[in-house]
């Protein structure tokens, strides 16, 4: 006898049911959509974004991959020189907010500039001064920070009305490079990009940034899509797994292996320095787990055969966003 298993949100994996499934309607576009940080969103499996950094199942690995990514290309780590006040400012604002959110794995005690950090995830119990490089496990605190958190790091300064990326750990990004970028202005960042500019979207959200409070912090999501379970799809590791979306739409794996990426981006100005901290959280879903829950398997299916092809070439799935929607839509 055959038992149907019912698709109960409470059956779903952590992983669905947490899952930032990013769309609101059957076709998208760009637009600024940030949101305030901290917002539970419910979505047809459960919900997500109820704390700044998330911490997950996968946290030890997506760590050990960082890891590992930053002895193999230190490139992928960078800071100008006068960013090491906000670096530490990041630290002191988002650790301690990070033990708040999970008591039972992770503490923060702070007497004066002392102050013990304990993250059991990582059989780690140290205690260093804050801005003190050299009380830090590897001298850097840009490095430490990126090696407790899952989320991609950048900073940005407000020099002559512009916002400028003068520092950052990026080991997970989405076909851009870091250090490519260190150095270059909000509008040069965005400029590889299709329709925004000519919509005005970067002005606007470069205006929406330069205009926030110290302490406040907004969110917003991107995604695109990517084969495989691979975080690092940087432009330095291009030749790895670009050739694969050439390949992917004959594919019989293709609905185990074709993953939805959403990033879960947080912009926050920082509240001593100023400096504006820019994290970015990559989710990776396999469409066979976004087909557990019908609504985003109709939807997302319907978004990528509408998605204009100009955005279609840049997110790198033109060639197989047809077979993707095809097996969505056929289930
Ligand atoms: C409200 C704020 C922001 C908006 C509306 C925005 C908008 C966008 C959009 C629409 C894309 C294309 C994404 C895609 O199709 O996959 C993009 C890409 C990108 N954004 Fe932003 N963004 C914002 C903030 C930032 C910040 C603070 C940074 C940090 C420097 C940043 C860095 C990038 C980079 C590096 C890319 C990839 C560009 C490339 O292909 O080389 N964005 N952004």
């Amino acid at each position: 006898m055959s038992i149907t298993i019912d698709n109960d949100t409470a059956t779903l994996p952590d992983r669905i049911r947490r899952f930032p499934f990013p769309y609101t309607g059957d076709n998208y576009r760009y637009s600024a959509n940030v949101e305030p940080s901290r917002k539970l969103t419910e979505t047809e499996a459960g919900g997500w974004g109820t704390t700044v950094v998330d911490v997950d199942e996968f946290y030890v690995d997506d760590l050990k991959l960082r890891a590992e990514v930053l002895q193999r290309d230190p490139s992928r780590i960078n800071a100008l020189p006068h960013m090491r006040p906000a670096v530490w400012d990041a630290i002191t604002t988002l650790l301690p907010e990070m033990a708040e959110d999970n008591p039972d794995k992770m503490s923060w005690q702070r007497e004066g500039d002392r102050v013990r950090w304990r993250n059991t995830l990582l059989n780690l119990d140290i205690e260093f001064t804050v801005g003190d490089d050299a009380s830090l496990p590897t001298g850097d605190p840009l490095d430490f920070l990126g090696s407790q958190i899952q989320d991609d790091i950048v900073f940005l300064e407000q020099r002559d009305k512009q916002l400028w990326l003068d520092a950052g750990v990026v080991t997970f990004a989405a076909d851009w490079s870091i250090g490519f970028d260190v150095g270059m202005n909000f509008t040069e960042i965005h400029s590889p990009v299709p329709r925004v500019n000519e919509e005005k979207i970067i002005s606007r959200a470069q205006h929406f940034l330069m205009s926030l409070q110290p302490g406040e912090s907004y969110r917003r999501t991107n995604w695109t899509m990517t084969i495989d379970r691979r975080l690092d799809t940087s432009t330095e590791t291009y030749p790895q797994w670009a050739g694969d979306r050439s390949t992917i739409s004959t594919d019989p794996a293709l609905p185990e292996r074709v993953h939805l990426r959403v990033e879960v981006q947080q912009l926050i100005r920082l509240p001593r320095s100023g400096s504006i901290l820019f994290l970015i959280r990559t989710y990776l879903l396999p469409l066979t787990d976004i087909a557990q829950v019908p609504a985003w398997r109709r939807r997302m299916g319907e978004v990528l055969a509408e998605l204009p092809d100009d955005m279609a070439e840049y997110k790198g799935i033109i060639r197989y966003r047809k077979a993707a929607s095809d097996w969505l839509l056929s289930g």
